[in-house]
């Protein structure tokens, strides 16, 4: 018989240690340690699911770099239709490979995925959609209310058994595959119970080799917890071709794809959507309505356009000063990079004379996305200024630029893309800085080009 032993496998990062330790000394997460029993012969074999196909395939041999990839064509796209989506897997799903879409719970991920199965599917060109967590039943129940075309070639299966659903693969051949989730799926023959690090791992690699001896693209869906545990995701993005995560606040109904990883694309680009009763909707045009231009101006909040990827997007930026304890002053970033704004903190303190040492400080980018340029610590700045002094900017005003540790402002990039932006949406007035070159005049918009910190403050009325 074979001999078991044990081992350690790291729940966040699936790093294997040979004895139990409070630290992983890969992750450095605390107390995250599974203990797994091996027995010694057992098959491993990562590719005994994807055996069906990996016949065809013929192996690969070495040869000179030179004469690699000239005669190559682009890698081939399914795009999902859905346009959001396309964007940030960079056209599309690639046949063969495999995207994780990791997201909280009830942020809408099986949503998103039943609408892009429901696009993608065609009579001849059938997308298996795994729901290893809910029935089949009520996968139709939301495809309805969802408004997908339920004849043309969706399948549906409600399985968590690898084998089984690997099966079903054969059987139908379709042309994607999303599993939701992942974590649900199982493998009969191991020695560990459902859900955990063990089953993750292989079920997953099973998975991916499935993919890509059949040319099938597949989705699997990751749950994250809210601090990124449990679900073991980062043991996950090792083995899958592209990470995407699907991001918001549950109370808003904003929601932002962002690719973490793309072997095949860029990770720079986002995808906008907002939940309503009928699914996913698209939000191309950005978080901000146009009518946030026309919105009566209020201490604390300031308008920015801010770059993600190729695309500008109109954020609020706000703050709220309140009184604190002096050596106790509580600052608080949401979306927002805190180290940021204890920078800006400083600034106003030392460059604009505003007694801030005893205020609590509370900010945030509204709408659920994060904010991260330079360009948008001018805003930050006026918005902190404008709360504690309790005034506002002229109405449809927004704010670029970059503060100096001197308090003087810097010029950013996309000056004139942005620009644009904010008139396209109503701006009327915005806020740069002097320094830098005179940008190309933007019909509709007012520039105030300003020096520094204390020149900025004075365009608080
Ligand atoms: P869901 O896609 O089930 O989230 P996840 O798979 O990430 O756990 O969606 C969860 C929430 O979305 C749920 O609270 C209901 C809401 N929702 C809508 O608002 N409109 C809709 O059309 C659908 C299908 C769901
Ligand atoms: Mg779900």
């Amino acid at each position: 018989m074979a001999k078991a032993r044990k081992v350690y496998i790291c729940a966040s990062c699936g790093s294997v240690q040979h004895r139990w330790i409070g630290k992983c000394p890969d992750c450095g997460t605390w107390d995250s340690l599974e203990e797994q029993t091996v027995s010694k012969g057992a098959s491993a074999d990562p590719h005994e699911e994807a055996k069906a196909w990996t016949a065809a395939i013929a192996a690969p041999e070495a040869r000179p770099i030179a004469e690699v990839g000239a005669d190559a064509p682009p890698t081939p796209r399914m795009a999902t239709g859905i346009g959001e989506l396309d964007r940030v897997l960079g056209g599309g799903l690639v046949p063969g490979s495999t995207v994780l879409l990791g997201g909280e719970p009830g942020i809408g991920k099986s949503t998103l995925l039943l609408q892009a199965a429901g696009a993608l599917a065609g009579e001849r060109t059938p997308v298996l959609y795994v729901s290893s967590e809910e029935s089949a039943e009520q996968v139709r129940l939301r495809a309805e209310r969802l408004g997908l075309d339920t004849r043309a070639g969706l399948l549906v299966l409600s399985d968590t058994n690898l084998s089984r659903i690997a099966e079903q693969a054969r059987k139908t051949s379709p042309r994607a595959i999303v599993i939701d989730s992942v974590q649900m799926v199982y493998k009969g023959d191991l020695d560990a119970p459902p859900g955990s690090i063990t089953q993750l791992r292989r079920c997953a690699g099973e998975l991916v080799a499935l993919a890509k001896a059949s040319g099938i693209a597949l989705v699997l869906v990751g749950h994250v917890t809210k601090d990124g545990r449990l679900a073991g995701p980062r043991l996950l993005e090792h083995l899958v071709d592209a990470v995407v995560n699907f991001e918001g606040d549950r109370a808003h109904a904003h929601r932002v794809v962002r690719a973490v990883k793309n072997r095949f694309g860029a990770t720079l680009e986002i995808g906008l959507f907002e939940m309503t009763g009928r699914g996913l909707r698209e939000a191309p045009e950005g978080l901000a309505s146009p009518a946030s231009s026309s919105a009566e101006p209020r201490p604390g909040t300031v308008a920015c356009p801010v770059m993600h990827g190729s695309r500008c997007l109109l954020v609020e930026i706000q703050a709220l000063t309140a009184t604190g304890f002096l050596g106790a002053a509580k600052r608080k970033a949401s979306g927002l990079d805190s180290n940021r704004l204890a920078v800006l903190i400083a600034v106003l303190e030392q460059h604009a004379e505003l007694r801030l040492a005893d205020r609590d400080i509370f900010t945030q980018a509204v709408g659920g996305v994060r904010v991260a340029e330079p360009a948008a610590d001018l805003a930050l700045l006026l918005a902190i200024a404008g709360a504690h002094l309790r005034r506002a900017l002229e109405p449809a005003s927004c704010v670029i630029g970059e503060v100096g540790l001197a308090g003087e402002l810097r010029p950013v990039g996309h000056l004139e893309q942005r620009l644009r932006e904010a008139a396209r949406l109503g701006y009327k007035r915005a806020i740069i800085p002097k320094a830098g070159m005179e940008p190309e005049p933007v019909p509709g918009i007012e520039l105030v080009r300003v020096k520094d910190v204390d020149g900025a403050i004075q365009q608080l009325g």
